[in-house]
């Protein structure tokens, strides 16, 4: 067997990324590779990058410009740039940066072992196809190790939508399911690993359909799988959510009560603008559908602002629209161009605007969150406890609606559903007394 080398893989944006991470690193595994989280030790570094918004496209950059002294320090160090940057710049980033041996997109990962010999004998490798094969039956299969009571799964990538601002359907390809049994082989695999908890992945989750009845199909099927107690997935097109899915918020017991549901703008001029297909009154009878079958359900979204033709009026009805629902929970960005998308080429709204705009949104929400974080207190609820807190004898971990929960217990809870009254809420955290 090979010599051990080690892997430092660092990890940008979406959960998606922090799968694919875990897979590169179980499929580099057979080429001797183990894992460090200490960059100065690795004799390869992996870049998983995030190319969603102009920044995350930048940090990659500014962090590569970081890693030439541990170039310079050692040689034979192996830099590569995986993820969606690596798709959508491809060759660019060896000419920016030279010193990166390796550029892999999301769709190659099942072809990292042989990209690392090329690079083991001191050349290139790119790869940034849309191959046809399986990536995940490529893959390598996932180890026993014992691991962590929460995992994600990713079962479906890419995606048809295209709405204008956005550069996934480019990154990330068209959609694709994998097929139901391999995904109820996988989770099989996670629970006698020790997970009880699995978020199911995809960039368009609900348009899922590698299983007879879609992604409700899916859910049952897992739902069937003793000692996997909690599902959840992440994210989900308002469009896709078919009536099969929305009746398993109610009927299916495993499901937790949390749904991540982008509407990116609560104006319907804009959201038209932005290809999304429906309108900000649709997105509400959905949500009303969605609680009169879970009446507790935690709702969670993405928003975008100062999309280009975005006026203040059109603003306010993203703020009337936030106001209707009632988060729990959500993410705001300033809305960022990127290259290639259509909305990139239209007239652009002020920064000043998209600043002040955010701020207003931003504030609103947090007191949404607040007030469904102070909501939970005197109640009991189960929380799936995941590990030491920073506090000497206290654990942590998550309830069903996926909020954070201290308590002072034994760390045999760990890995453990157990039953806690919440005592107190901070807009981040709640702290909890065992029952
Ligand atoms: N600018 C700002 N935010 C964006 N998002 C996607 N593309 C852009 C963009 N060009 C946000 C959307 C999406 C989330 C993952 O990122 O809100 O739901
Ligand atoms: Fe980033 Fe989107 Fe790619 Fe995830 S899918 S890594 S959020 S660009």
């Amino acid at each position: 067997m090979a010599a051990q080398k080690k892997l430092y893989i660092k990890t940008y944006g979406c959960q998606m990324n922090v799968y694919d991470s875990e897979r590169m690193a179980e499929a580099m595994g057979g080429s001797g590779y183990v894992r460090t989280e200490v960059a100065e030790e690795a004799d390869m570094i992996l870049l998983n990058t995030c190319h969603i918004r102009e920044k995350a496209a930048e940090k990659v950059y500014s962090e590569l410009g970081r890693m030439k002294p541990l170039k310079t320090a050692k040689p034979d160090l192996k830099i590569g740039v995986a993820g969606c940057v690596a798709q959508a710049e491809g060759q660019e980033i060896m000419r920016r940066q030279p010193m990166v041996d390796l550029v892999v997109g999301p769709q190659s990962y099942h072809r990292l072992p042989e990209m690392e010999q090329t690079v083991a004998g001191g050349a290139k490798a790119l790869d940034t196809d849309f191959p046809v094969e399986d990536k995940f039956a490529g893959l390598a299969s996932r180890p026993k190790a014992a691991r962590g009571p929460s995992a994600f799964l990713t079962v479906q990538e890419g995606c048809d939508k295209f709405c204008s601002f956005c550069v996934v359907p480019y990154t990330r390809g068209a959609e694709v399911s994998r097929p139901a049994d391999r995904i109820v082989q996988e989770a099989r695999g996670l629970v006698e690993a020790g997970v009880r908890d699995i978020t199911l992945l995809g960039q368009n989750v609900n348009a899922y359909h590698g299983a007879e009845g879609g992604l409700a199909g899916l859910i049952w099927q897992l739902a069937d799988i003793d000692g996997l107690d909690r599902i959840r997935f992440t994210t989900s097109h308002p469009n896709d959510m078919d009536d099969a899915l929305i009746a398993a918020h109610g009927d299916c017991a495993k499901l937790m009560p949390y749904l991540h549901l982008p509407v990116q703008s609560g104006s319907d001029r804009i959201l038209k603008a932005m290809n999304r297909k429906h309108t900000a009154e649709s997105y509400l009878a959905l949500v009303d559908r969605l609680r009169a079958a879970r009446p507790d359900l935690a709702m969670s979204g993405d928003f975008i602002v100062g999309f280009p033709g975005e006026t203040d009026a059109d603003f306010e009805d993203t703020l009337a629209l936030v106001r209707a629902v009632g988060y729990a929970s959500a993410f705001s960005f300033k809305y960022s161009p990127r290259p290639g998308t259509p909305a990139a080429e239209r007239d652009q709204v002020a920064e000043a605007a998209k600043t002040e705009r955010l701020a207003r949104l931003q504030a609103l929400l947090a007191e949404q969150q607040t007030a469904a974080q102070e909501a939970m207190v005197g109640k009991e609820v189960r929380v799936l406890f995941e590990k030491p807190g920073r506090m000497q004898g206290q654990i942590v971990g998550k309830s069903d609606h996926l909020m954070a929960v201290h308590a002072t217990g034994p760390e045999r809870l760990i890995g453990q559903i157990a039953p806690v009254r919440i005592v107190s809420a901070a807009p981040h955290s709640l702290g909890a007394e065992l029952l």
